[in-house]
This record gives C-alpha cells, sequence and structure tokens, in this order.
C-alpha cells in the first residue's frame, strides 16, 4: 500500500508554511501556537521535534531548554540544559509560555503525539523538521512508528494539494533514512543543496533553503530537477513578494496571516 510520491505539479497551489507553529503570534513549538496558526488561517505548520532521555518525542528547537522554558529556574543545577539530558515528566515541569508573554504563562513542552493530536483536531498539514538527528539516534524510526498508527498522515499527500506532510532536516543522511522508512511520504532537504548535487536527491520531493540563499537560477535548477521549494523564514512582506516573484512553491513564515496576504495578491 506505499503510494509513490510524485513531484512538482503545475497547479499546485502556493502556501505559507506557519513557522514552529506560529512563532510571530505565541510561544514556539506550543499547541497555543499551533491554536494561533488555526485562528490565523494557516493551512499548514512547521514543527520542530527532538527526544528526551527516556526516549519520548518533543516540539523543541534549540538543543537546550535555556530560552524557551524555565527550566534555569525549575534545575538550576542541570547545565547546560540538553533536552536530551531530562525526562519527560520533567520537561513536563517546565513552563514554556511565559518567556514569550505573560498571558501564555502555564504552556509546556508538548509531545510529538499531543502535537498531532491537535493538528489533527484542527485539520492542519505538517512540516516536521528532525532537529539534530545526530543527537538522537534512531529517531527517524520512531517518527515513522508513530506515524505508522495514524495512517492519514501516510495517505493524503496529492500533489495537487497542500501538503500533509513534509518530512525534512538539515541533516540529508537522516531524510534519506527517514524516506527509506516512509515512501509514501514526501521529504525536504533543508537548506541550499548545491546545484550540481541537486540531481542527487531525486528521490526527495522538496528542497528548503535560506530565503537569503536562493535566486531565480536556483529556483529554476531545483524545478528542472523535479523538485519543489519552499524557503525559510520570510517574514517582511516586502521580501514575501520578492520570493513569490522568484518562482517559488510557497515559503515558510512567522507570520503566516501576512503570507497568505502576500500569496493572494500576488
Ligand atoms: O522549516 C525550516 C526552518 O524551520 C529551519 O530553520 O532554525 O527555524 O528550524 P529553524
Ligand atoms: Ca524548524
Amino acid at each position: 500500500d506505499i503510494i509513490e510520491v510524485q513531484h512538482a505539479s503545475p497547479n499546485r497551489p502556493l502556501i505559507a508554511v506557519s513557522h514552529r507553529g506560529a512563532a510571530g503570534h505565541a510561544p514556539e513549538n506550543t499547541l497555543a501556537a499551533l491554536d494561533a496558526a488555526h485562528e490565523l488561517g494557516a493551512e499548514t505548520v512547521e514543527i520542530d521535534i527532538q527526544r528526551t532521555a527516556d526516549n519520548q518525542i518533543v516540539l523543541l528547537h534549540d538543543t537546550t531548554l535555556a530560552r524557551t522554558t524555565d527550566v534555569e529556574t525549575v534545575f538550576p543545577d542541570r547545565s547546560p540544559y540538553l533536552v536530551g539530558d531530562f525526562t519527560l515528566e520533567e520537561i513536563q515541569r517546565l513552563d514554556a509560555g511565559a518567556w514569550f508573554a505573560p498571558s501564555f504563562t502555564g504552556e509546556t513542552v508538548p509531545t510529538f503525539d499531543e502535537a498531532l493530536d491537535r493538528l489533527e483536531q484542527l485539520d492542519l498539514n505538517l512540516f516536521l523538521e528532525v532537529k539534530e538527528p545526530t543527537l538522537y539516534p534512531g529517531i527517524e524510526r520512531a517518527v515513522a512508528e508513530e506515524l505508522v498508527g495514524r495512517r492519514t498522515w501516510l495517505e493524503h499527500n496529492p500533489p495537487w494539494e497542500p501538503r500533509k506532510l513534509i518530512v525534512q532536516s538539515f541533516d540529508w543522511d537522516s531524510v534519506r533514512r527517514s524516506k527509506s522508512l516512509m515512501p509514501s511520504v514526501p521529504h525536504a532537504l533543508l537548506g541550499r543543496v548545491p546545484e550540481a548535487r541537486i540531481a542527487e536527491f531525486s528521490w526527495a520531493h522538496m528542497i528548503n533553503p535560506n530565503h537569503t540563499t536562493i535566486d531565480t537560477a536556483y529556483v529554476d535548477r531545483v524545478h528542472d530537477a523535479g523538485l519543489e521549494i519552499m524557503p525559510y523564514t520570510v517574514n517582511d512582506r516586502a521580501r514575501m513578494d520578492d520570493v513569490l516573484a522568484l518562482g517559488v512553491d510557497g515559503f515558510i513564515t512567522d507570520f503566516p496571516d501576512t503570507g497568505q496576504r502576500a500569496i493572494a495578491d500576488f
């Protein structure tokens, strides 16, 4: 029951992928950020995942808990506060919202399982970034096992609709491992794959570089290889207009409402 991934369709809609939940509006990688993305009209969100000391997958961008939680107050003697040094139970004692704004006090670091529940409730599509996978050997298999229990994420990826699920990483070996485990799921390489190497990645669906590193020639090379391209993280409205003019298939932004307006006006 493997579904072949199809490559870029000329009829595909442009999409504004809401970054880290909706990082411009709510504390990144929390359930509140997923709710904010939905309220702002986003169809697709990006989140980052890592693994705890007791092998649970949680949403977090940095490899340490220091910036986005109160870990330094709750566990002052646990520097450098690496995600992988804490159990899920310990991480769930932390506040992951107050640093962003007092009104988000009480938000916690969600598990991947909790985030998938919320995404399903809100009918949001997902760009899933496997963050620093060399720190978490086997995380690709854990992700695949979680998703296999939720078949809808593996089966609904028609290329003419906003993608249901894209798995992506800056670690291209990890992306390859994940693709082998979930061949029906489109995968993305994060970062700027050198032009001379793009053809090596014909098994992938997308290349998503930093928006500051691309031009029309690069966008054309990616498309020539049959891949899509959605650069990150485009927050300025004028820059959104610029990257759309380069011919991208969408972009990743902290401000999905602004992004959707830019696409509507394009
Ligand atoms: O989706 C790509 C983008 O999120 C990569 O950058 O640092 O925000 O994870 P970063
Ligand atoms: Ca990310």
